[in-house]
């Protein structure tokens, strides 16, 4: 393929890849999203492989990474289950850090690479290895751990260690002094202790960063990895010469970005201070998780029948749907459900908390999986101040993103943190299988409210039950 076809097609990509951002920015778009999405990768792989910089010798190579690549993704697309895709994601920003910082270490050791090079020109490579391997290292360890916090692998309460914030600032100063050190190398071997050692602290800041974070706040630190990727991926392209890699890499990083942003600003948190770590903790002490968690008050318990008759009788019903509707992939008998009591004239509307389960959106595509019309799905902040008028709130599988403890107690881990407010409707009834806390570790007096029932049991079992009533 000649340069200039190359050139064009990565034209092509970039284009398909900004379509392909803007329709997954709706959940009715995000199908034509994917699909734009799929024709750039795969016009960007073809123009790449074919393109002017492989040479006949490395097909070989290429084709066999491809083969392993293709085989390791397909059958992680296969086998992994819904609930487990925010660490299969976890793990592939990792490959992406990984990469970043092999392709540093490769251009670095290649006399090709810079032979040509000198003066300004030469000082400004070595700074693209330099910065490239620097955000590949933290997103590579970063992402190692976000996916063992999300698997239960490693606990989710946040890991504080003593003066952090100094220790983390003289990890900068010592990047900052070996990056100058780097440049001024003047051989190869010279050059390669410098990045040792930034690789090294790399690692342990990514570490660090994450563990500091306190589980309800794992959602923005897994986009703000993202982002990182991102940057990584785009520190490769510069490294590699490879514009379309640039570009992919800033739409990645600066998508990511915005996303951690506006996950802050929906958790009512400051970005910097996620960062810093710590959050997520507050004065309180996180409830310990688990079954072994001691009531803190009397619940009222339901059973479904009595639950199928509430709906019954309600005029306006908000679903809230959390991570055990995801668990119990109830998401169908839901939606079944919802069709009966619509039939029989109730308002039912859905309350989307934009951390609700495990991943960004992660409600949206299980009920648009069940055919919800997207007319009904809410955001939080559209219907909270719709539960006083409501008759019944019913929670399936979430329990802090409805916490009230994040307003009523200024103490708790949560505090600050938005929550759709079901306590208010007339009657809520939490669904879930156990008095367990949920991700953050925290109790929830929302159980213990007059106007609340628990529904105990598996969400898929229990709204089986209440429909086979409302059917009746
Ligand atoms: P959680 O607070 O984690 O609560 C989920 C509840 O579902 C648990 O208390 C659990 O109680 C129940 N459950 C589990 N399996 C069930 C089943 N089969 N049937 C019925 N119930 C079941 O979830 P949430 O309210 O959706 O809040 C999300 C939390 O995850 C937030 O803290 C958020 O910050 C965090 N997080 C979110 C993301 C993103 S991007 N969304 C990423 C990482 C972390 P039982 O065990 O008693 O059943």
């Amino acid at each position: 393929m000649s340069a200039t076809l190359a050139t064009v097609s990565y034209i092509g990509a970039t284009i398909l890849f900004i379509l392909s951002l803007g329709g997954l920015s709706n959940p009715e778009s995000s199908r034509r999203g994917n699909l734009y999405g799929m024709i750039g990768m795969a016009i960007a792989v073809i123009a790449t492989v074919f393109g002017p910089n492989v040479t006949s010798g490395g097909y070989a190579w290429i084709i066999g990474a491809m083969v392993v690549g293709a085989s390791i993704g397909l059958y992680a697309a296969r086998t992994v289950k819904m609930t487990q895709m925010p660490e299969l994601v976890a793990l592939m920003h990792s490959l992406v850090g990984l990469a970043a910082c092999l392709v540093g270490y490769a251009n670095y050791i290649d006399p090709a690479a810079s032979s040509h090079l000198s003066g300004a020109a030469k000082s400004i490579h070595e700074m693209e290895i330099y910065i490239g391997i620097l955000i590949g290292a933290v997103t590579f360890s970063g992402s190692i751990i976000a996916f063992c916090k999300l698997s239960g692998k490693i606990g989710g309460s946040p890991m504080l260690l003593p003066a952090r914030h100094w220790m983390n600032l003289a990890g900068l100063l010592v990047i900052l002094y070996f990056g100058r050190e780097f440049l001024h190398a003047e051989t190869l071997h010279d050059g390669m202790l410098p990045l040792f050692v930034m690789t090294f602290i790399a690692l342990l800041f990514g570490i660090h960063m994450v563990m500091a974070i306190g589980g309800a706040d794992m959602p923005v630190v897994v986009s703000m990895l993202n982002s990182y990727s991102g940057w990584a991926a785009a520190a490769t392209g510069f490294m590699l010469n490879n514009d379309l890699l640039i570009v992919t890499g800033a739409l990645v990083g600066s998508s990511g970005a915005i996303l951690s942003y506006i996950m802050c600003r929906a958790m009512n948190r400051h970005f910097i201070s996620v960062i810093a770590g710590g959050f997520g903790t507050g004065g309180g002490t996180p409830a310990p998780k688990g079954e072994g968690v001691q009531p803190a008050g009397e619940v009222n318990p339901i059973l479904a029948a009595e639950t199928a008759e509430l709906l019954r009788d309600a005029k306006n019903v908000i679903i809230v749907p959390g991570y055990g509707m995801a668990v119990a992939q109830a998401q169908h008998t839901v939606y079944e459900i919802t069709k009966v009591l619509r039939d029989k004239g109730v308002n039912v509307r859905f309350g989307i908390h934009p951390v609700a389960g495990r991943m960004p959106g992660h409600m949206n595509v299980l009920l648009a999986e069940a055919k919800v019309p997207y007319d009904i799905v809410f955001e939080m902040d559209e219907l909270n101040d719709d539960f006083p008028n409501t008759d019944v709130a019913m929670v399936i599988g979430a329990n802090d993103i409805v916490n009230p403890a994040a307003q009523e107690d200024p103490t708790s881990p949560i505090a600050g943190m938005p929550v759709l407010e079901v306590w208010k409707a007339k009657t809520s009834i939490v669904m879930k299988r156990s008095m367990a806390s949920g991700y953050a570790g925290v109790d929830n007096p929302l159980f213990y409210k007059d106007n609340n029932r628990m529904l105990f049991g598996d969400a898929k079992k229990m709204l089986d039950e209440v429909l086979v009533v409302l059917k009746t």
